[in-house]
């Protein structure tokens, strides 16, 4: 392979700019061509591309965000469309394609590799939803940042002898919510693998109220209830005052952790090795601490499970 495009898609993760720079690097070192492709599928659509040499991606490694900026394009999904997003790549001799991004990410990576295109695809997303990997590049930034909203709220929370309850994202993905609760030491985590009892959840914080705990820290995946509204019915039924906080896209921001930044390098070589091997419809994982590859086609036929022994130690943390 001569030429290989690089582009962010869907929601933005930290860590995507180690991946992009991981990306350019081993190709210029492999003496491949490299071009940045700036907004996702919508600028490979309209030939948004941008030449890299090794200044391009100075000083990007430590920053959240992508360089490249994102864009969420339905279109893509039309035949034609994507035919002229190839007749684009074809103007600069851009052969082969990384995509960093998310499921739906994939999909346009997977149909480009039908076409002709070999595509390799990179899971950037903070909701560690993608299946066959064990963690996507902005998971642990995202992560890190909500335990340490938590912390701040514990403080608040503690002095005024609240129920504090924090929405966080996800999608349907509860990584965030249980391994945040762990950390934080939160009383009650809710998520799409918990399921979501009203009943039960009141009769929780009634007990812990009981107990000697003079507040509580509840942490729930989004998309599951209101929280506002459930903030009232806790008062109300607990007595405990309580307070519902939404996190939003606070955690999609900022420096990459150290893990993130390793993990997007590492998948960044991958992907261009991958390439360079004449390898396209495969996406790339870490399973075990082994950087590995698997067909767009299997990963998107599977479901990301949630590990069920974590929240069986929450339990236990209680
Ligand atoms: O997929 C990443 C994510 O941040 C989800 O956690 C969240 O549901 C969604 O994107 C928000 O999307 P948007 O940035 O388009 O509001």
């Amino acid at each position: 392979v001569k030429c290989i495009g690089v582009l962010t898609s869907g929601g933005d993760a930290p860590g995507m700019n180690a991946a992009i720079r991981a990306v350019a690097r081993t190709c210029l070192n492999k003496g491949i061509e490299v071009y940045g492709v700036r907004l996702g599928y919508k600028g490979l659509h309209e030939g948004k591309f941008m030449k890299f040499d090794r200044h391009s991606t100075r000083n990007i490694i430590n920053n959240g965000g992508t360089i490249l900026k994102s864009a969420r394009f339905p279109e893509f999904k039309d035949p034609e469309i994507r035919k002229e997003a190839i007749e684009q790549m074809k103007k600069v001799g851009m052969e082969a394609l990384v995509v960093i991004g998310g499921d739906g990410s994939y999909n346009g990576a997977l149909k480009l590799t039908e076409m002709g295109v070999n595509c390799i695809g990179l899971p950037g997303t903070i909701d560690n939803d993608i299946p066959d990997t064990d963690f996507t590049i902005g998971f642990d930034t995202a992560l890190n940042t909500i335990v340490e909203a938590l912390d701040r709220l514990r403080d608040t929370s503690s002095s005024h002898q609240r129920c504090t309850i924090l929405e966080v994202m996800g999608r349907r993905c509860g990584d965030l919510a249980i391994n945040a609760g762990i950390a934080a030491g939160a009383e009650l985590v809710i998520t799409s693998d918990t399921g979501y009892d009203e009943d039960k959840i009141i009769e929780r914080l009634k007990q812990s109220k009981a107990s000697d705990k003079d507040h509580a820290i509840v942490v729930i995946t989004e998309h599951i209830t209101d929280v506002n509204e459930l903030a009232k019915k806790v008062e109300a039924a607990t007595g405990f005052e309580t307070r519902a906080n939404v996190l939003g896209h606070l955690q999609r921001g900022g420096r990459p952790t150290a893990r993130d930044r390793v993990l997007a390098s590492r998948m960044g070589v991958k992907a261009v090795e991958l390439l360079e091997e004449g390898k396209g419809g495969l996406c790339v994982g870490e399973v075990h601490g082994q950087i590995t590859a698997f067909p767009i086609t299997e990963v998107l036929s599977h479901k990301h499970v949630a590990d069920a022994g974590i929240y069986e130690d929450a339990k236990k943390l209680r």
